[in-house]
């Protein structure tokens, strides 16, 4: 090999040593998620043709995919005794964990040890992880690799370490499932939770109830753009499909091979409506209704009728036949009671089980079907909702409405994974920038999800135990392509992969973002459509001495941030930014990270309007949601306004049934024209704007009208507008009171839960 392709392939690792007479400048290994111990050592292994591996007989199956994978490149040969240029896997039972594993790589050697084939394997994806992306793709053209000695020894931090994926609301191939398991096992991920069922349409083949397949999997047509746009308009096409059981077997065969359990859901007693529409017999009413066009929460659930246990029971069998997993997914999460309230089937079924009410009668259906599979030898695991009305015995709760549900279910000694809308789900945005993809809404940007703890604080030691792992969610409403898929979830997934099996000391997001930086090229090897937000610039409002400036970022280095106060798009001409900038007066910012020779990412905009309440002093009384308190307080004074589709940005903050008492004071008597906020009024996704807005003045007011109540404008829409116009009015301080919206009504996504209220920049002139 010519020494210059051998510094080629040396890109990729961080250390200096000599080689001939050349320094060989070699990067750090960039491994994800970190592993718990990494030293580099002196020298180096050189992987060629002549490596060969051997292996103790527990590890038959990882040598055999390290084999496979490096086939692609090298004829690696196996062997019995190889003492030296070798592989080698051997057993080691005094490894503590189950799933760790200890590699060692020295001039002579490659040696994996670990307690089990399950160690073994994740061994093997950190091996791969040192070697060069083209082995993933076949690209690659050289005859050795060289990997610099280190010793590495790893363990996870959680138990469950999961991904999930939406297949009713959009259908993806069997070649798409492999590829999506294929990289949650490079992550050294374990678990697949696989949403088969939803009113959108049912996904499995079950051959005892043919028209779940005939009828269930197919809907007429599909809602174009955003659930909130009205009125709402279809594309007119039929969609659908499903896993065929031979399909299902042979992803259920490649996944185990990958260590990874695939969780089946099949959603009860809501979200049942393509059921329904197949077999109108097992809801209340009996008749007939569609699979569901549009997302959301529908009424129609299956009866408490004996026919609906005959038929989930039935389902079951060729579920618990398919999947091995010790855990189904019985679903559980928003199932509005309104058809149980007037059936005289399910009000029969309330009085002869003495159940008090509807959640009751929800508890005694998850109950039922706990039971059925308690007898089968397996366990059910269901959203949060299922600790409504009683949790049954042995379940496991997937806490998705916050981490109360966690809380509440941890200290009942039952087994949690932690999957909050805040942290995990992977259907909301995850960039400020308005040029983003339609997506569901909210706002979760891969640092958020980096940050997450699953251990909520409230937990003593003990409790903690139950805390078994995390998941991140991929619901797929806003997702019709596997690309889609893979934007959003890549590389969010990474981040959760951390989150999950690396040690918290270990972690550190700029030092995650300069390996993801290396990563990405695995990625594109893997053909995998990541998204990519590492060259965006991110601004922050600073106030120093009373005195306003904005500071730009980016996240990696080696870059130059160039940026213009004229509105002009930056170029490479435009000033570089070296310190913050004083903000004066209103002020309109566009930066750009570039590299010498272009703009890199997107172009950032800031608007800062530089009204009357800017900087001043602002009282609330209570505080933001933990997980929605964007840039604090100050925040909803600073000029910046929230973006229009990401309630969860950091200008936004978020209250969670919280009453607000907001206090602006403005240091002196000040004439006010106007006062102006926006409130968020997703009501899919449980945020209401309130109905009126109460504002006061100070004392020192010269008008007598004092206080006021102003309606709130635009409530049937996303943005709703607090909007009030004085004449001749001044005042030190403005107060407003603003009641939380209160219950979510029946019939409504989040029905029965406390609503959100979430208040944009308060815009004082
Ligand atoms: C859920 O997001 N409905 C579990
Ligand atoms: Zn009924």
């Amino acid at each position: 090999m010519q020494i210059n392709k051998l510094l080629f392939i040396l890109v990729g690792f961080g250390l200096f040593f000599s080689c001939k007479n050349e320094r060989i400048v070699i990067e750090k290994p960039n491994i994800i998620p970190i592993p718990s111990s990494l030293k580099i050592e002196a020298g180096q292994y050189n992987l060629t043709a002549n490596t060969a591996i051997n292996f103790d007989d527990d590890f038959k199956a990882s040598a055999a995919f390290l084999k496979a994978y490096l086939s692609k490149s090298f004829q690696i040969k196996t062997k019995k005794e190889a003492p030296t240029n070798t592989i080698s896997f051997k057993k080691d039972t005094l490894l503590s964990k189950a799933e760790g594993y200890k590699l060692r790589i020295t001039p002579q050697l490659i040696s994996i040890s670990a307690a089990n084939n399950k160690g073994a394997f994740y061994a093997v994806q950190t091996l791969r992880q040192l070697l060069p992306a083209t082995l993933e793709n076949n690209t690659f053209e050289d005859e050795k690799i060289n990997i610099p000695c280190l010793t590495i020894e790893d363990e996870p931090q959680y138990e469950y370490r999961g991904m999930h994926l939406d297949v009713s609301r959009h259908l993806f191939s069997v070649n798409f499932i492999k590829k999506y398991i294929d990289a949650l096992a490079l992550l050294k991920m374990n678990t697949f939770h696989w949403h088969l069922t939803d009113d959108q349409g049912w996904r499995i083949e079950i051959k005892n109830y043919p028209e779940l397949n005939t009828i269930g999997a197919y809907r007429k047509e599909t809602l174009v753009g955003h659930y909130n746009d009205t009125p709402h308009q279809f594309d007119g096409k039929k969609y659908g499909g499903f896993y065929t059981q031979d399909e299902i077997k042979d992803i259920v065969k490649y996944a185990q091979d990958r260590h990874i359990t695939i969780i089946p859901e099949i959603e009860m007693p809501g979200h049942s409506q393509a059921v329904i529409a197949s077999y109108p017999k097992l809801g209340c009413t009996l008749s007939p209704v569609e699979v569901a066009t549009k997302w959301g929460v529908f009424e129609e659930i299956y009866c408490t009728r004996e026919a609906t246990f005959t038929f989930l029971e039935q389902v079951l069998d060729e579920v618990l036949e398919l999947f091995p997993s010790e855990n189904i997914h019985i679903g559980g999460d928003e199932a509005p009671k309104t058809r149980w309230k007037t059936c005289k089937d399910c009000q029969r079924r309330m009085k002869t089980e003495g159940l008090k009410d509807e959640q009751e009668l929800q508890s005694y259906f998850i109950k039922r079907i706990e039971n059925y599979l308690n007898s089968k030898g397996r366990q059910i695991i269901g959203w949060d909702e299922i600790l409504e009305g009683g949790l049954a015995p042995n379940a496991t709760v997937m806490s998705w409405r916050g981490i109360e549900g966690a809380i509440t279910a941890a200290k009942a000694q039952h087994k949690v994974v932690m999957t909050p809308t805040s942290h995990s789900y992977f259907d909301y945005y995850q960039s400020d920038n308005e040029e983003e993809p339609l997506a569901i809404g909210g706002f979760l940007p891969l640092e958020k999800v980096y940050h997450f703890n699953p251990m909520p604080e409230a937990l003593n030691k003990a409790q903690q135990r139950y805390i078994i792992g995390a998941q991140g969610n991929v619901w797929t409403e806003y997702m019709p392509t596997e690309a889609q898929v893979e934007y959003m979830a890549f590389p969010r997934m990474l981040a959760m992969s951390e989150v999950v099996w690396s040690q918290a000391k270990r972690k550190n997001y700029s030092d995650f973002i300069s390996r993801l930086e290396h990563f990405n090229k695995r990625l594109k090897a893997l053909d995998i459509n990541y998204a990519n937000h590492l060259y965006e610039v991110e601004g922050e409002l600073q106030s120093k001495n009373n005195k306003l400036s904005y500071s730009l970022k980016t996240l990696t280095t080696n870059k130059t941030i160039r940026y213009t106060l004229d509105g002009n798009r930056p170029t490479l001409n435009s000033k570089i930014y070296d310190a913050a900038i004083p903000i004066l007066k209103s002020t309109t910012i566009k930066a750009a990270v570039f590299n010498t020779e272009k703009q890199l990412g997107q172009t950032f905009l800031e608007t800062i309007n530089y009204h009357k309440a800017v900087g001043k002093k602002i009282t609330l009384n209570t505080t933001p949601h933990k997980a929605y308190s964007g840039s604090g307080k100050d925040g909803l004074i600073n000029g910046i306004s929230g973006s229009h589709s990401r309630y969860g940005d950091k200008e936004w903050l978020g209250f969670w049934g919280d009453d607000l008492e907001i206090t602006i004071d403005l240091g002196a008597i000040t004439k006010i024209n106007t006062i102006k906020t926006r409130f968020y009024n997703a009501n899919g996704q449980w945020l209401y704007a309130p109905e009126e807005v109460i504002v006061e003045f100070s004392e020192d007011c010269n008008v007598k009208d004092k206080r006021q109540s102003v309606k709130v404008k635009n409530r049937d829409s996303l943005l709703s507008k607090f909007n009030v116009k004085f004449e001749g009015l001044s005042a030190s301080k403005i107060r407003l009171t603003i009641p939380n919206y209160g219950t979510i009504p029946e019939g409504k996504q989040g029905a029965g839960n406390k609503a959100w209220t979430f208040i944009d920049e308060i815009i004082v002139k």
